[in-house]
């Protein structure tokens, strides 16, 4: 039972949780006219201290579809942050007006500094570089809608694993599925960091770390892109040398498997060429739609919302 549960990494869930969650999306994108009232009086806060396109408006139009409705701020100097406010206490107060609380937050564990002093579900949607468990089950879902399922895939991750909270998630999570094998994909400087690393090699997880996409890219079953992280960055210098590091293009698609899927937690920068956009294994803008209906799925479970009688 999900209900009143808070989200702060992948983890929190068990992969049963997940398989309903994912299943009852599915259910939500076969029919979502049927959902359109099973959220009415309840209220959704996010607090975004951190830019958002995808996360923020998902949540919002997920929301809206179940019947909800939605507050909250997307710029924390229109709230008391900017007056010293702490987020134990704005999470006891805005806790006390909403039934789900969704942050954004640039420093590593503030979702869940907030999930221990609001009354409702809190949901991290990305603490720093840390976690993003909501893009991740954007992510199994539109997995599962390729691949059919998890099971003896090799998904290759590829740019900024040390920064990119996207894809600590989304493998330490595709990690307790059977046989996943991982290619890490990265500039030197921006290899997979320690506490992802020890996590995989915990569970036993196979994983290659490796500079060559051009090299790899032929054993693939997914291609997880990311951009570089530039505001995670302390020099700017530095970002600038490493940002074209990978760019993925149309001639590179030519080495890799007729049904690789590419993904990209967006926004893209300039690490996918967009010629690519028109070839058939671009899923990143299909992810999108994935991410506003995994979203639908899980306020529901958070707030106990029952499923509509058929
Ligand atoms: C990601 C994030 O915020 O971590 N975006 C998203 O939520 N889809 C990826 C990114 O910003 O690069």
């Amino acid at each position: 039972m999900l209900k009143d549960k808070s989200l702060i990494a992948p983890s929190d869930f068990t992969l049963e949780e997940i398989g309903e969650l994912l299943a009852r999306a599915e259910r939500i994108i076969e029919s979502p006219a049927r959902y359109a009232d099973v959220c009415k009086g309840k209220i959704l806060a996010s607090l975004f201290y951190e830019p958002s396109t995808r996360t923020k408006f998902s949540f919002d139009a997920a929301m809206l579809r179940l019947g909800g409705n939605t507050l909250g701020f997307s710029d924390p100097n229109t709230s008391s942050t900017a007056k010293g406010e702490t987020i134990a206490d704005s999470a006891r107060t805005v806790g006390k007006y909403a039934d789900v609380i969704v942050v954004r937050h640039p420093k590593e564990g503030t979702a869940k500094l907030m999930s221990r002093y609001a009354d409702c579900p809190v949901i991290n949607a990305g603490d720093g570089g840390h976690h993003h468990p909501t893009q991740t089950l954007t992510d199994l879902l539109t997995i599962r809608h390729y691949k059919g399922s998890f099971d003896g895939l090799t998904v290759g991750f590829c740019g900024d694993l040390k920064f990119g909270r996207t894809i600590h998630s989304l493998s330490t999570c595709l990690a307790r599925y059977q046989n996943v094998h991982f290619i890490f994909i990265s500039p030197e400087e921006l290899t997979m960091p320690a506490f992802v690393k020890e996590e995989l090699i915990e569970k036993g997880v196979q994983f290659t770390e490796t500079t060559d996409l051009e090299g790899s890219i032929s054993q693939l079953d997914v291609l997880y892109m990311s951009r570089v992280q530039r505001e995670r960055f302390i020099s700017e210098e530095e970002y600038l040398r490493l940002k074209d590091y990978f760019i993925l293009t149309t001639e590179k698609m030519e080495l890799a498997k007729p049904d690789m899927i590419v993904m990209h937690p967006l926004p893209r920068v300039n690490e996918i060429s967009t010629d690519v956009d028109a070839d058939p294994r671009a899923a990143y803008f299909e992810q999108v739609k994935f991410g506003m209906y995994i979203r639908m799925s899980l306020i529901m479970s958070l707030l106990g919302a029952e499923e509509p009688r058929a």
